[in-house]
């Protein structure tokens, strides 16, 4: 049996062509219309509580009955020195001065953040068939629970040694994000520094290092470059950018617009935002960041410093204050519903036999 067709048999789906999971982005009615269609949806609940959790599986639920994927975030908390909390305090309120945005201070000890393994009870619970997850490696004892549920795991790698890790580690498939990937980096190990490797290197230098399932993410925009992926070794895809300005995005118009516009040049990776790295589209907050200086409190810290910002941004629709994750080849986004641009990439493949398994 060829790769593509062994993994929907593995996932229980048609097509092996995963909607990428996009927290801000996804909602449940996009993952409804990808499972609908045959593909793998992607639900996002990285850092969500788990009430919000269970919310939006079960909101997904009554969307569709197909399989659909749960995506969580793998780091661990960590903490932050109040001198950098502090002056990143000092530097957003005079932005938010500037558009008039209320500012409230914060003290640390008001920020309450959820750690994956909350989010395991309900996972448990509501049987989800595949498990995602992105920043490193789920606990030994979810890993073993989730399993015994039943579920297939999927983690994240943007290394060689990231990925041989996450199959020590008893993980089922192996995501290989590459470089040209929008949103987060999936990096979890510290001492390589940021991976920068482009997906043409890393799906090859994967696929030869585990002997598990392999999907091929990042730059994944038409039906040339799925065929592509599966010459390289993938056993199937993940897309995430093709999907942002879609009618079941949560995206902004403006956000859409400026994917809609892009150019291979316009994004860049920046800690601006959250903390971590992630590749979106260039704005003047990535820039003011920059230019100060500053030292950039590690994630999830500035994800709760900027969010008044980012609302407000994405209310008002002023974009240089929202953070517009997507990756190089975001252009090829369509407008439409997810279901019409998921079904003619399906048809294109068809066209040229690639899903004639
Ligand atoms: C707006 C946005 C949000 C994202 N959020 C998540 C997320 O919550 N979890 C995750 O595992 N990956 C996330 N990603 C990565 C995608 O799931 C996917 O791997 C990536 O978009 C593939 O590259 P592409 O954008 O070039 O298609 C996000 C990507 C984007 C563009």
């Amino acid at each position: 049996m060829n790769k593509p067709d062994h993994l929907v048999q593995m996932l229980g789906i048609e097509y092996p062509i995963i909607q990428g999971p996009m927290l801000g982005v996804t909602s449940p009615d996009m993952v409804a219309a990808i499972a609908n269609a045959g593909g793998l949806g992607s639900l996002p609940v990285g850092g969500l509580s788990p009430h919000k959790t269970a919310s939006l599986i079960r909101e997904t639920k009554s969307k569709t009955a197909q399989p659909f994927a749960v995506n969580l975030f793998a780091h661990e908390l960590t903490e932050v020195d109040s001198d950098s909390f502090e002056k990143m305090q000092d530097f957003l309120e005079r932005i938010q001065a500037q558009h008039r945005i209320p500012f409230e201070r914060k003290k640390i000890t008001d920020l309450k953040f959820y750690h994956h393994t909350d989010q395991i009870d309900v996972l448990l619970a509501e049987h989800i068939p595949v498990v995602s997850f992105t920043f490193g490696v789920i606990q030994p004892a979810a890993i073993e629970q989730l399993k015994r549920n039943g579920s297939v795991l999927i983690g994240t790698a943007t290394s060689v040694k990231e990925a041989r890790l996450l199959e020590e580690a008893g993980i089922d498939m192996i995501v290989a994000q590459g470089y040209e990937a929008g949103g987060h980096r999936g990096t979890f190990l510290d001492d390589e520094g940021l991976p920068q490797v482009g997906l043409m290197s890393l799906l090859l230098l994967v696929v030869d290092a585990v002997s598990i399932p392999v999907l091929a993410a990042g730059g994944i925009a038409d039906e040339r470059a799925v065929r592509a992926a599966f010459v390289l070794g993938a056993w199937g895809v993940q897309i995430g950018s093709l999907f942002i300005a879609c009618h079941e995005s949560l995206a902004s118009e403006g956000y859409k617009e400026a994917v809609l516009a892009s150019q291979e040049t316009s994004t860049a990776l920046t800690q601006a935002f959250s903390g971590r790295w992630a590749r979106g589209i260039k704005n003047s907050f990535m820039r003011q960041i920059e230019e100060s200086g500053l030292k950039i409190p590690y994630y999830t810290f500035q994800n709760s410093l900027t969010a008044p910002l980012r609302a407000y941004g994405q209310q008002n629709n002023v974009t240089d204050l929202v953070s517009m994750w997507a990756g190089q080849s975001a252009s090829y986004a369509q407008r439409g519903s997810a279901t019409e641009i998921f079904k003619k990439l399906v048809e294109k493949l068809q066209h040229h036999g690639q899903l004639d398994f």
